[in-house]
């Protein structure tokens, strides 16, 4: 089916909107979409299946999309409410960081990961060992509220369920009609360059093999399983019972300004037994 696509409302590490036609295509038909790691959820956001379980272990994150679901536009104007000159300078981000690591007030630090997200540095969401968000200030002329989108997210969310999880215990209670996509943190292109820390604890590669393995697992139940990764040695051996898709992906966040470039990327579709 062809439309418009719909971008994410945060800006997020390692979001799939630009390829997210390429992972359509091979996303075979279902009853029910699960990604096990949500992030900004521009595939779900683009697809219809007639339901979705969105997880991730981003408690903020999952928090954010349960209050935008149940709330809609009241929590929508609430974000707003944020977005003003007076909270455009470094001593008032600087505060505001403070009250939302600090707050219990699920609503409050719903809308202040959304001003976080678009006032503070470059789209990065990184945590210090503690649990602490500690992104710091962007010095963004006039930062975007994203309304429309927070509008599509709050319609199309509707129909998901959203947890928050580690993947193993989402893709253990996988069910036939399941259809799983799954986006984990990359694996590192070079033993230096992991720069993917999303939430306090990183993603080892001993997750990294494990993620195969239940793949070829939920893949030989009959339940299809896509994986979207970096194009490594790794990777190629770990995903090699699966259809390979390569991809070139220009990529725009990274800690390290000469890494702009092209990446390559795998899709890699665990669909059935392969022999
Ligand atoms: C590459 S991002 C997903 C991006 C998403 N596909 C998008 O388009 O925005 C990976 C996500 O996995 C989450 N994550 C990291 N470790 C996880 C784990 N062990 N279980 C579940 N989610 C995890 C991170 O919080 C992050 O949101």
């Amino acid at each position: 089916m062809l439309y418009r696509l719909v971008r994410p409302f945060l800006k997020w590490p390692g979001s799939k909107y630009r390829i997210v036609n390429e992972i359509r295509a091979r996303l075979p038909h279902g009853k029910r979409l699960v990604e096990p790691f949500v992030g900004s959820g521009a595939v779900f956001l683009n697809t219809d299946y007639p339901a979705c379980w969105l997880n991730d272990n981003n408690a903020d994150l999952v928090n954010l999309y349960r209050t935008l679901k149940a709330e809609g536009e009241d929590f929508i104007q609430y974000c707003r409410s944020f977005f003003v000159p007076e909270n455009n300078t470094a001593e008032r981000y600087y505060e505001l960081r403070e009250t939302f690591n600090e707050t219990k007030d699920v609503a409050l630090k719903s809308a202040l990961l959304v001003y976080l997200n678009r006032y503070g540095y470059n789209g990065l969401v990184r945590y210090n060992a503690q649990g602490g968000y500690n992104v710091p200030f962007g010095q963004y002329k006039r930062p975007y509220f994203p309304e429309a989108e927070m509008r599509h997210f709050y319609h199309r969310s509707q129909d998901a369920e959203f947890t928050v999880g580690d993947f193993t215990e989402v893709m253990s209670a996988a069910k036939p009609g399941d259809v799983f996509y799954c986006d984990p943190p990359y694996v590192p292109l070079s033993p230096t360059a992991s720069f993917t820390t999303y939430s306090a604890g990183g993603f080892s590669m001993e997750q990294q093999a494990e993620l195969a393995r239940l793949a070829a697992e939920l893949a030989g139940r009959g339940i299809p399983v896509l994986i979207s990764n970096h194009d490594t040695d790794f990777t190629n051996s770990a995903y090699r019972m699966a259809q390979i898709t390569r991809l070139q992906v220009q990529r725009f966040i990274s800690c390290d300004g000469d890494n702009r470039g092209k990446v390559g990327e795998v899709l890699a579709l665990f669909e059935g037994a392969r022999s």
